[in-house]
């Protein structure tokens, strides 16, 4: 052991002061192991010890390993196996490394250590297919692998974040206490902790709450850009716009980002940091995973696949300057009117938020349906009311949609969803239109749009497909008018006009 001090309090006095209180009645002092103490990871032992947790700790580096443990009154391991022997069976270790090769790294050190009945709890981004297969191997020596989606950053992760937990319940439910007190709280107080599903359920969510993320940050910066760009609006005004919207129905954690992002000057220049940065968008791959899962479960999300692809053409930086200069500029001089963008803007913002997450929820459901994972998509809206990135207050109205319209096809037939769509639908088309004509790219405005037209439109083009499938492939079609299914003696072609 590098070092092992007593708490500045004792687990009683701790107990008296602090709001998750209510976890220490039942349980006394549970020992968690925990792995990888980054900023993520050293946030989370510290809200894991304010909250009771009697924590033996492990990071690569030493002197890390003893900041933490001695900030948190836990115990320092100097390596897992002494991490292992430190913690009475059955045993719980979370990782909070790095996901991909770190955590089976992690794994493969950690489980000649572990036996029957001990469990892992891996708190990164883990791709969910992953966690699947660590999962399947882990249980061939009866150790339970556990995927939590953490959300909140590093500032959640101290104070509460939200956490999405997948895997075995009865391994989870001795700490279910433990998790339920350190979760950020949800307007009506209740724990932004659920456990989602059983597998890799927990991660496989946390990469929708991603794909959401990514189209609902898309959305604000088209609309920032109509507001500047287009409408031409100067910084002062169009931040008020913003800060206004932010206190209105529009409500949400990513709102507000963009407000601070508006009021941050340059401590040097004295201008506005915005107006600096670069217009390439990283991105680390959660958005791709689960556009890839739409793909791949056959659902349409549209719009959680081109925030995806936004980000992508952002990246073609020199090559977007290089056509602009070949070919002009596709933004036109607005000839619209700036109030009028203006007045449409909160209202379509709105609705087009609407449909993301009703796109989440789509795929959430048929991924469910494929996996077994028995996700109840009500905990999921709950769970995304506080603490994580894409909190707002849409999560209320859609969580009580999830409760009869969640697992599918989609929570837009709910009433109160559908009238904030029907609401911003006039708006919503006014400002893809007048970007379109203003050669102004918008594709979360668009592809949104569209795929609420889809949904909502009974006869769509695709008999034109269904046809040419058959004329080249004899794939077959469904008709009408008859039961079955049909192949065609197509008319040979004759390009000769027939009117
Ligand atoms: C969260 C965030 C977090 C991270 C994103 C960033 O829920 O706390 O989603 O996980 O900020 O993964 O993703 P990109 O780097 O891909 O934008």
């Amino acid at each position: 052991m590098l070092s092992t001090r007593a708490g500045p309090a004792g687990p009683e006095e701790a107990l008296s002061r602090r709001a998750g209180a209510r976890y220490h009645a039942t349980m006394s002092n549970p020992k968690l192991g925990l792995i990888g103490l980054g900023v993520m990871g050293a946030n989370l032992a510290r809200n894991l010890a304010g909250h009771g947790a009697s924590l033996v700790v492990y990071d690569a580096a030493a002197s890390t390993t003893e900041r933490v443990a001695a900030d948190t009154g836990g115990v320092g391991a100097a390596d897992v196996a002494a991490l292992a022997a430190a913690l009475p069976a059955p045993r719980t270790v979370f990782l909070m490394v790095p996901a991909g090769a770190p955590v089976d790294a992690a794994i493969a050190s950690l489980r000649p250590h572990l036996g029957r009945g001990d469990a892992i709890i891996d708190g990164g981004n883990s791709f969910y297919l992953d966690t699947a297969r660590r999962q399947a191997d882990l249980a061939r020596d009866g150790i339970h692998f556990m995927g939590f989606g953490v959300s909140g950053g590093a500032e959640g992760a101290r104070l509460g974040p939200a956490i999405m937990a997948g895997g075995d319940a009865d391994a989870l439910a001795p700490h279910v206490p433990l998790f339920e007190a350190i979760a950020a709280r949800a307007p009506d107080g209740s724990a932004c902790f659920a456990r989602v599903g059983s597998g890799a359920s927990g991660h496989f969510v946390k990469a929708v709450h991603n794909g959401i993320e990514y189209a609902h940050m898309q959305l604000i910066a088209e609309t920032w850009h109509l507001l500047r760009r287009l409408a031409g609006l100067d910084l002062a005004r169009g931040r008020d716009i913003f800060a206004t919207w932010s206190r209105g129905p529009l409500s949400s954690f990513l709102m507000e980002c963009a407000v601070r992002v508006l009021d941050t000057r340059d401590p040097e220049t004295g201008a506005a940091v915005i107006d600096a940065i670069v217009d390439t968008a990283e991105q680390k791959g959660t958005g791709q995973w689960t556009a890839n899962a739409a793909l791949r479960y056959g659902v349409a999300a549209p719009t959680l696949a081109e925030a995806v692809h936004a980000r992508c053409l952002s990246g073609l930086k020199d090559e977007r300057m290089a056509l602009e200069a070949l070919l002009g500029p596709s933004t036109m001089p607005f000839a619209g009117d700036v109030e009028a963008l203006v007045r449409a803007l909160e209202p379509a913002l709105l609705a087009a938020n609407v449909a993301v997450l009703a796109q989440g929820f789509s795929l959430i459901a048929a991924a469910d349906a494929e996996e077994g994972w028995g996700v109840d998509p009500v905990n999921v809206a709950r769970v995304w009311r506080g603490g994580c990135i894409i909190r707002s207050s849409l999560l209320e109205p859609v969580a009580v949609a999830c409760a009869r319209f969640g697992r599918g096809p989609t929570i837009l037939r709910d009433h109160d969803l559908w009238k904030l769509i029907e609401a911003g639908d006039a708006a919503w088309r006014q400002v893809v239109v007048m970007a379109v004509a203003h050669g102004i790219p918008v594709p979360a405005f668009g592809s949104a749009l569209t795929y609420v037209d889809g949904l909502r439109t009974g006869r769509l083009w695709a008999d034109m497909i269904a046809a040419q499938r058959d004329v080249f492939g004899e794939h077959g079609f469904t008709r009408l008018d008859r039961p079955g299914r049909h192949h065609a003696t197509w008319a040979p072609y004759d390009p000769a006009p027939r009117g």
